[in-house]
């Protein structure tokens, strides 16, 4: 068997996943598998059986029901003499319940030849809860892509795949690093997509053939079971008890067409990005998301947003002169930096800020990926007006693997993290050129976020705290700690 993995914890059970390597042939494959609550299983909670057949790749993917809240518990398959790892998950707490501490390691943008994933095994040692990953989980350009990719570290045979069984190639690759299946075997994930699951910045106009056979493969080797009444729906919320909701949102299936970057507001082609009718979420979800936080009676909601909330904003042409110059510009005029994160959908953003203000909904972190590099800032309602309140703190983290700053500019230049926070809004952090992951340890009252860099060409690296921050329950203000 070629490994387990886990996800979506919640009080009474999680998803356990295998993908059965058939002895001969493609036939189907019977396994049985089984939850204990203890290594050796003699504490057995839970057994039954799945079939993995050709049609999903001999992938196996079981909804374990029927346990007991907040334990780890212990897992494995078999076949014949065939056993499969044994793997590590665990359950949320209870429903009302209110526990101390939800502990979370977030990860996003792992290109394989790009380095080695050595983030995996210090994020193994972090005694996290829960790893969630915010996208980006393969890539679609192989090492000879002539588009993208600077070490080349490992070799990737499949380019920018289009098929079913491209994709499929693309997981299984991945999953040969050591790193990245130990993980997966000892903590469950919570998984979100971003773009390169299925390319660059496609949106709601992809090819839908291509975009079915790509979520296909991700459904198969992901340790998530769809939902039989929206089968490519991902967008969710994970309760913690009284203490924290994870609310995960899918910024890359319903999306209309990125706005070009860098754009400035004052261009006809840049001023796209604040169309009133643009959405990012697709109505759908947007309603689901205001419903949600509304609802929400945690102490914390924490929003998986694979894509940076914050406004990026690197000059402000928001003022009196271009007001009298131009008086129809747009709200928050000014140069973005990228036109397929938030800033790109201004409108929208707006919507739910203020829907969050309007209900009162405080105490929100954000945890984000995509960008390859690390930002620790509020989230205002408006930018250009300091009387409105801050309504989220976000923390970006770095990528496992893919291009940071420093292999796109081919330099490593501290000042321009200085020189980029200064300038870009209310930031209290950047590093545009780590690698690494986050941590981010939710309790009663406060959130501790850290940030850990871990050298990709190394597999036998070391791991580092770059900094950590803290924010106060009843607060969004970010303090740095370290
Ligand atoms: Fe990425």
């Amino acid at each position: 068997m070629a490994g387990v993995a886990s996800g979506d914890p919640r009080p009474t059970g999680a998803t356990i996943w295998t993908r059965a390597v058939p002895p001969t042939g493609t036939g189907p494959v019977r396994l049985s598998w089984e939850v204990a609550a203890d290594e050796g299983f003699s504490d057995v909670a839970a057994t039954g059986t799945v079939t993995a057949t050709a049609e999903g790749d001999h992938t196996a993917t079981v909804a374990v029901d029927g346990l007991d809240p907040d334990w780890h518990w212990y897992y494995r398959f078999s076949a014949g003499s065939q056993t499969s790892p044994t793997g590590r998950t665990r359950t949320a707490p209870a429903e009302g319940s209110s526990p101390e501490r939800l502990r979370i390691a977030f990860v996003s943008c792992q290109m394989f030849s790009e380095g080695h994933f050595t983030a995996y095994r210090h994020l193994l040692a972090e005694d996290v809860d829960l790893m969630l990953h915010l996208g980006d989980y393969i890539y679609e350009y192989g090492s000879d892509s002539e588009e993208y990719g600077y070490h080349r570290l490992r070799t990737d045979p499949v380019d920018h795949p289009t098929d079913l069984e491209g994709y499929r190639a693309k997981y299984r690759l991945y999953r040969t690093d050591p790193d990245l299946r130990a993980a997966h075997q000892l903590l469950p994930m919570a998984a979100m997509w971003d773009d390169h699951e299925v390319y660059d910045d496609y949106d709601r106009f992809v090819d839908p053939d291509q975009r079915a056979a790509a979520y296909r493969a991700w459904f198969e080797h992901m340790p998530h079971l769809p939902d039989p009444t929206d089968p490519s729906r991902l967008h969710r919320r994970l309760a913690w008890g009284d203490l924290a909701d994870l609310v995960l949102i899918d910024l890359a299936q319903y999306r209309d067409t990125e706005a070009p970057a860098p754009f400035v507001s004052t261009t006809t082609e840049g001023s796209v990005a604040h169309d009133s009718d643009r959405t990012l979420l697709g109505a759908t979800q947007r309603e689901w998301l205001k419903s949600t936080m509304a609802a929400s009676k945690a102490r914390w909601r924490v929003l998986g947003n694979p894509q940076m909330l914050q406004p990026l904003r690197l000059v402000d042409l928001d003022n009196e002169i271009t007001r009298f110059v131009d008086p129809d510009l747009p709200p928050n005029a000014g140069l973005y930096l990228n036109g397929t994160q938030w800033d790109g959908y201004q409108a929208e953003r707006r919507d739910i800020l203020s829907h969050l203000v309007e209900h009162g909904v405080g105490d929100n972190v954000v945890l984000t990926g995509d960008i390859h590099s690390w930002w620790v800032g509020g989230v205002p309602l408006d930018i250009d007006d300091p009387n409105t309140p801050t309504v989220a703190s976000e923390f970006v983290g770095g990528s496992i693997t893919s291009p940071s700053f420093e292999q796109m500019l081919n330099a490593r230049i501290p000042e321009l993290n200085s020189l980029v926070r200064d300038v870009a809004g209310d930031l209290e952090f950047v590093n545009l050129f780590d690698h690494g992951y986050g941590v981010c340890e939710i309790t009663r009252d406060a959130v501790e976020v850290a940030f850990r860099r871990v050298d990709i060409l190394d597999p036998g690296a070391g791991v580092e705290t770059m900094a950590t921050f803290s924010v106060q329950r009843g607060s969004p203000s970010i303090t740095r700690t370290s």
